[in-house]
């Protein structure tokens, strides 16, 4: 099972996806996670990325390209679940492209959507794990002690285009160039839409049916 999630910044694709992807034994490959790691590190392609992320633009298609193809094809036996990839229609023609290169297809598409005032709260509330990267929010998930992660005891931070200013811009980046992805996708095989403005479990519960149905 190969599955794409999609929608808006906030919308818990990560929190939802590194859910889904532990439970079914299929690798989450999050764009934003591989790209932040790449930064991390500064690799040539972190060094390259950095100043779009922190803009709240997208990373130029031909890095983002080659990055995602490496994960995908370093195990080509395993399925994966990509979250943050595609995000543009050049993207998903490169992946449409590259799949039929290594025999692979997509079994499931999956468009998850909340109103702006949410994904607002949602990305502004937000805090990680400095060590593990996992995801906790102020209001709706807060860690048991306050600042440091319940599951490795790591430091908690807020990402740099959590900012109000850049959230204002990865928003309309999104409704500009990600937002035309639901023409591309909405009529083929295995597409299927949800509504991810409920609670986290609830969102859960709407995915795995839309995965598994
Ligand atoms: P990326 O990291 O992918 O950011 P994003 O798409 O903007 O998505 P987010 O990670 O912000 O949101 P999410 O939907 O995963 O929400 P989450 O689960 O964390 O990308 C960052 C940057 O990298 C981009 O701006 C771009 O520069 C670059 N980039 C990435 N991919 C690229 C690509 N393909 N091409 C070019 N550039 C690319 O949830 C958010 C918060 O809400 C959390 O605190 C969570 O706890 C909480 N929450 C989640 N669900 C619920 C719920 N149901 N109720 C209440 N709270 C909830």
């Amino acid at each position: 099972m190969n599955v794409i999630l999609f929608g808006p910044p906030g919308v818990g694709k990560g929190t939802q996806g590194e859910r889904l992807g532990a439970e079914a034994g299929i690798k989450h490959l999050a764009m934003g996670d591989i790209l932040r790691a790449a930064v991390r590190d500064a690799t040539d392609a972190g060094i390259a990325a950095k100043a779009y992320m922190d803009a709240g633009r997208l990373v130029p298609d031909e890095l983002v390209v080659t990055m995602i193809e490496d994960c995908i094809i370093e195990d080509e036996s395993q399925d994966f679940l990509l979250d943050g990839f595609p995000r543009n229609v050049a993207q998903a023609e490169a992946l449409d492209r590259m799949l039929a290169l290594h025999g692979l297809s997509i079994d499931r598409i999956v468009f998850m959507d909340a109103p702006e005032k949410s994904l607002l709260d949602r990305l502004s509330g937000r805090l990680i794990c400095r060590a593990c990267g996992f995801g906790f929010h102020r209001q709706y998930s807060p860690p048991s002690k306050s600042g440091f992660c319940d599951r490795c005891g790591g430091a908690l931070y807020q990402r740099d285009d959590d900012r109000d200013d850049v959230i204002a811009r990865r928003l309309k980046v999104y409704r500009e160039q990600t937002a035309p992805l639901l023409d591309y996708y909405q009529h083929k095989a295995g597409f299927r839409s949800i509504d991810a403005s409920g609670e986290m479990q609830a969102v859960y519960a709407a995915l795995k049916e839309a995965v598994e149905g």
